[in-house]
């Protein structure tokens, strides 16, 4: 969790700044809050770093992939491409926004593949909502042809990817609209807190003004605004911001860091014979935060989970059976329990979902193990974790 393991004075100061002005709301009061606009500073590292055009942030990583979605013009009764490699946040904010979720196949890349984008296609499909997992991008060159050539609207949900690049491109400007999460477990962290990019100024004004019950933020008299579209409450707080923007400024540092850990561990257990990495498109563009590696099969990484269970050995992360991130944990999902009927339980489910053929899928997340890369790690640390850890596999897979 690169995010808080630098947490410090520097996030002390931006929220006293806010609390001596006692001015918490990101909007107006411009007499109170004396200068101090720590939203719209985040907003403008995140523009900064990213090089979007436009960026928006809101309470959550969740709440910023509902305003992409809304701002991309998805809602009720479109059929969305998803994978089922993902947090629970992407499928939820595809069900609350109306749509239907599709799942699709994802592959090495650990995101969905163009392979599987174009085999889930159907007359309905409207938008892929693309996820780049684990800190890096998706095959950006070959979705993108995939999406175009079926005039598709691309959403991105890269809620674990702030700081991946694809060929010199950030993650979340390929597509219409894009999102970071900036919960407790990100590489940088505001507590709770969410940013939407864009490169399109009327996506961005949607955005803005479905963040905040449709207000069109003109002027400074906000009980006068006009409201050109519907929208509710998906605010950040000043104090949330505040300290968002400390983390953006950071950003650069912890990724240099993370890469330079996270070659020396992937050093170590290349030795390894059997165990390869995932497959990244533009390795270049890697933020560093999770090594992920694959074993032969799914029992020779249960052998590997194990034993680093028994030699006390932290860190590491098997989806298929333990995370909230695979589909093949989401009974509520393929069962459509929810506490108000919506849209999907008007529509149907475009697809058998506690039936779903995704082999492709459950091989891949079968086989993968991920380890959470430490940025604070000395050099040192980052050779006795990898040494550590060969020795582990080794011993399971003798
Ligand atoms: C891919 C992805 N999307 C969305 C989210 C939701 O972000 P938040 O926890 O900030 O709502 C997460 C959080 O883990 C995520 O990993």
């Amino acid at each position: 969790m690169p995010g808080t393991e630098y947490f410090g004075k520097e996030e002390k100061k931006e929220v006293n700044d806010v609390m001596e002005t006692g001015c918490l709301f990101r909007f107006n009061h411009d007499e109170l809050r004396q200068g101090m606009w720590k939203a719209k500073e985040m907003e403008a590292e995140i523009r900064k770093f990213t090089g979007a055009k436009y960026a928006h942030a809101v309470s959550s990583g969740s709440t910023a992939v509902s305003a992409a979605l809304a701002a991309a013009g998805i809602g009720h009764g479109d059929e969305v491409i998803v994978p089922p490699f993902t947090y629970i946040a992407t499928i939820e904010a595809v069900l609350f926004a109306g749509g239907l979720p599709v799942f699709a196949e994802i592959d090495e890349t650990l995101c969905l593949s163009a392979e599987g984008i174009k085999n889930a296609i159907t007359p309905k499909t409207k938008a892929v909502l693309l996820v780049h997992m684990c800190g890096a991008a998706a095959d950006m060159d070959a979705i993108m042809e995939v999406v175009n050539e079926n005039n598709l609207t691309l959403v991105e949900d890269a809620g674990q990817a702030l700081g991946a690049f694809y060929k010199g491109k950030s993650v979340g400007l390929f597509g219409k609209s894009g999102a970071f999460s900036f919960d407790f477990f990100k590489i940088t962290t505001a507590g709770e807190g969410g940013v939407f990019i864009t490169d399109d100024e009327q996506t961005y004004k949607y955005a803005d003004s479905f963040s905040d019950h449709g207000h069109d933020h003109v002027g400074d008299n906000r009980g006068m605004e006009q409201h050109p579209v519907l929208g509710f409450n998906y605010r950040i707080s000043e104090l949330h911001a505040a300290v968002g923007l400390v983390q953006m400024r950071r950003l650069k540092m912890v990724i240099n860091n993370s890469l330079r850990n996270k070659d020396i561990i992937k050093n170590i257990l290349s030795t390894i014979e059997g165990l390869s990495f995932r497959y990244m498109p533009d390795p270049e563009g890697d933020s560093g935060t999770f090594l992920n590696f694959f074993l032969k099969n799914t029992e020779s990484a249960q052998k590997v989970m194990d034993q680093f269970a028994k030699d006390g050995i932290g860190g590491n992360n098997y989806w298929f059976t333990n995370m909230y991130h695979f589909l093949n944990q989401w009974d509520h999902i393929k069962e459509l329990r929810s506490a108000a009927p919506l849209a999907i339980h008007h529509f149907g489910a475009p697809q058998d979902y506690k039936n779903l053929k995704l082999p492709k899928s459950q091989e891949v997340i079968g086989k993968l193990i991920s380890l959470g890369i430490r940025a604070s790690w000395s050099e040192e640390e980052a050779r006795e974790m990898g040494e550590k850890m060969k020795q582990s596999i080794l011993k399971a897979l003798a």
